[in-house]
């Protein structure tokens, strides 16, 4: 059975995950903690990397590299995008790209990887479906699929939303799994991404952030949960 690399940023999210964590070991690479055990019967190496997509990078590279794992899941957090995202609903990525990157000059488009061959990273379609299906566990919020973009900034700006919107036709902001996509993409490894809505990435998102955290971070391991299984 193949091990199944399990990503978020902050420690909140991975907290159920570690509680439930069969013949739990750890081992520290590159600043991190990467937890290997059995969860719900399943081979699974789950680790914190911090925020932002260069931690994002090295702990994805570290996973396939030395974990060896076989697919990977990011959950977590993310700022609402499309205005009629709530907090508290749940956005899986199909496509992910990252916002931040900008090549204008040489004639690319905004999001565009200098000399890669995709514009956008797409989700395993075999991990989107088993994501879909586990969303119908969540009740009273919405499920959406559609595009994520990554970047090194936490939006908090109505200015920013309208232009990724128009821009990227995104749902979601956050700041980590286009990294991971693209370096599951560089190394032809299975991923997908799964946020919980925290925020609407507006002027108010720091206030919206404290407020949903809690119900955000239960949200993406009620899914993590329902998913396991059928990794
Ligand atoms: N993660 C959660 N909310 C976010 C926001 N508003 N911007 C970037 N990343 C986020």
């Amino acid at each position: 059975m193949s091990t199944l690399g399990i990503i978020v940023a902050m420690r909140e999210e991975l907290e159920i995950v570690l509680e439930r964590l069969q013949e739990p070991q750890t081992l520290q690479r590159a600043g991190m903690d990467f937890h290997r055990g059995s969860y719900l019967g399943k081979p699974v190496v789950a680790v914190v990397c911090g925020v932002g997509k260069v931690n994002a990078a090295a702990c994805t590279q570290m996973l396939i590299s030395e974990f060896a794992v076989g697919s990977i899941i990011n959950i977590g957090i993310a700022g609402a995008v499309e205005p009629s995202i709530r907090p508290g609903d749940i956005v899986i990525a199909d496509t992910l790209v990252q916002h931040d990157v900008e090549l204008k000059a040489l004639g690319l488009a905004p999001g565009q990887v200098f000399r890669l061959d995709t514009f956008d990273f797409p989700a395993d379609p075999a991990l989107l479906t088993i994501a879909q299906t586990a969303a119908q566990q969540i009740e009273g919020h919405q499920v959406h699929t559609g595009r994520i973009v990554t970047g090194d900034q936490f939006i908090a700006c109505n200015d920013k939303i309208q232009w990724l919107s128009a821009t990227f036709n995104a749902l979601a902001c956050e700041m980590e799994s286009g990294a991971i996509a693209q370096v599951c993409y560089l190394n032809t490894v299975p991923f997908v991404c799964i946020r919980s809505i925290s925020d609407n990435a507006n002027n108010e998102a720091h206030m919206d952030f404290d407020t949903f955290l809690p119900i955000a971070v239960n949200n993406a391991s009620t899914l993590l949960h329902a998913m396991v299984p059928s990794c």
